[in-house]
């Protein structure tokens, strides 16, 4: 099975099943909630899903930041789905796009259960942990070569 990866809108309907697949991964779990204050601001992100006919398997966030950076969030497998390389496809179209769009850097803060993956993904750790949501993380960040 290959995944068919796209872009989509925020507030369309795919992006309201990325909310829902993210909910249900990342924020259930930790028994959170989006706010409509949190998924308003995402209005300036780039959101990258990934399909198999018309179920949705994964998903991430790209937020641009100031300097030349871009900020992976929300990364986000169905749990079925997870070690079947859905995953490594996501972020590999995620730098490809933010080479794309010039971008020079990709940073992320990753939580403790994630960092063996990004580190296979060759991204690597800035600096100490910390807490977020109630959970350790670490920053991780990948430089990215041009074409
Ligand atoms: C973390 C996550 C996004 C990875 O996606 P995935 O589709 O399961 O990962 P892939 O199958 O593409 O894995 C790529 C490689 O990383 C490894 N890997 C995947 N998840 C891993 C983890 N949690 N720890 C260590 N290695 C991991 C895989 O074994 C694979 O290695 P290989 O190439 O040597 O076989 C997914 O498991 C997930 O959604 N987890 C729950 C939510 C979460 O933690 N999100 C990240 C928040 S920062």
């Amino acid at each position: 099975m290959t995944p068919r990866l796209r872009w989509i809108e925020h507030l369309s309907p795919a992006y309201a099943l990325s909310v829902a697949l993210r909910r249900d991964v990342l924020r259930k779990p930790l028994g959170l909630e989006f706010t409509e204050a949190q998924l308003g601001s995402e209005s300036n992100s780039l959101h990258l899903t990934a399909w198999e006919e018309d179920v949705l398997l994964g998903t991430l966030l790209l937020t641009p930041l100031d300097g030349g950076s871009i900020q992976m969030r929300q990364v986000a497998v169905d749990d079925a789905k997870q070690r079947l390389g859905i995953g490594r496809l996501l972020v590999a179209e995620s730098e490809a796009e933010a080479v794309r769009r010039g971008f020079s850097r990709i940073m992320l803060h990753a939580r403790d259960s994630a960092v063996g993956f990004y580190l296979k993904l060759g991204y690597r750790p800035v600096g100490d942990e910390f807490v977020e949501v109630g959970v350790k993380h670490q920053e991780m960040e990948k430089r990215l070569q041009g074409p």
